[in-house]
């Protein structure tokens, strides 16, 4: 790819400000200095460096995080902070975006990638990936909802859901359970709940697919995707 897309891609300024950098010498290629912003460079076997720093450059940028409540799983909003806004700039510069949408009051796994097709799988109807939330629930919370859950429930605009797996962690006033669901309606697991006449009044999403969240990330932390949870992902995710 030619040099000057690459340093602007990676965020080192606009084409413009980039052809600039080159012309001042402050980029080598293999030890060699380059100044023609149309020169080609292979980022996967060629050494780039900006003022002697190595700029690494990838295709694809594969985030886990923990998501904390009060914060939108969006890539920009006026008003709320974004998960991405959470990221480092040397993470954002890729442009990923969160898969799938979790609420703002909701915590837990999130997959931040730029790769758009593994997204779509990810999401797609036709794939059914199971995601596992755990879920404080108030109200009882009984063997009937396990049935229920089990056969599909009416939501409120009238749509029957798939199948879903509720587990009973603990019952009482408030109960605990884990629920999993293969489908991503919007509000799903509430309006499941609504649906049996009760309210989520905590939810956390602990997996997706292959992918579980690492509970050594504090909420608002993230960390790349290690490479045998990206085959994980890529192998589950093109079923
Ligand atoms: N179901 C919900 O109700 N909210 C979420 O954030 C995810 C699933």
């Amino acid at each position: 790819m030619r040099i000057d897309k690459l340093l602007a891609n990676l965020g080192f300024g606009s084409r413009k400000e980039v052809k600039q950098l080159l012309k001042s010498g402050a980029v080598k290629v293999d030890d060699a200095v380059i100044k023609d912003a149309k020169a080609h460079v292979d980022p996967a076997t060629q050494h780039v460096t900006l003022n002697g720093e190595h700029v690494e450059y990838k295709e694809f940028i594969y985030l886990m995080m923990n998501k904390p409540p009060g914060v939108l799983s969006a890539t920009e909003d006026s008003r709320d902070k974004t998960v991405i806004d959470l990221l480092e700039l040397n993470d954002q510069v890729y442009s990923p975006f969160p898969v799938g949408r979790l609420d703002k009051d909701t915590e837990g796994l999130l997959l931040i990638t730029n790769d758009g097709q593994l997204s779509h799988r990810l999401l797609s109807p036709k794939k059914h990936v199971p995601k596992t939330y755990f879920a404080v629930i108030e109200g009882e919370v009984t063997e009937e909802d396990v049935e229920a859950f089990q056969e599909g429930v009416t939501l409120d605009d009238g749509y029957f859901t798939k199948p879903g797996q509720l587990t009973i962690l603990k019952s009482g006033l408030m109960s605990d359970i884990e629920l999993t669901i293969t489908e991503g309606k919007f509000h799903q697991v509430k309006r499941m709940f609504e649906a049996v006449g009760k309210r989520v009044v905590y939810l956390k999403r602990l997996s997706m697919g292959p992918l579980a969240l690492d509970e050594s990330l504090e909420l608002g932390e993230y960390r790349e995707l290690t490479e045998e949870e990206i085959e994980m992902l890529k192998s589950d995710g093109s079923k």
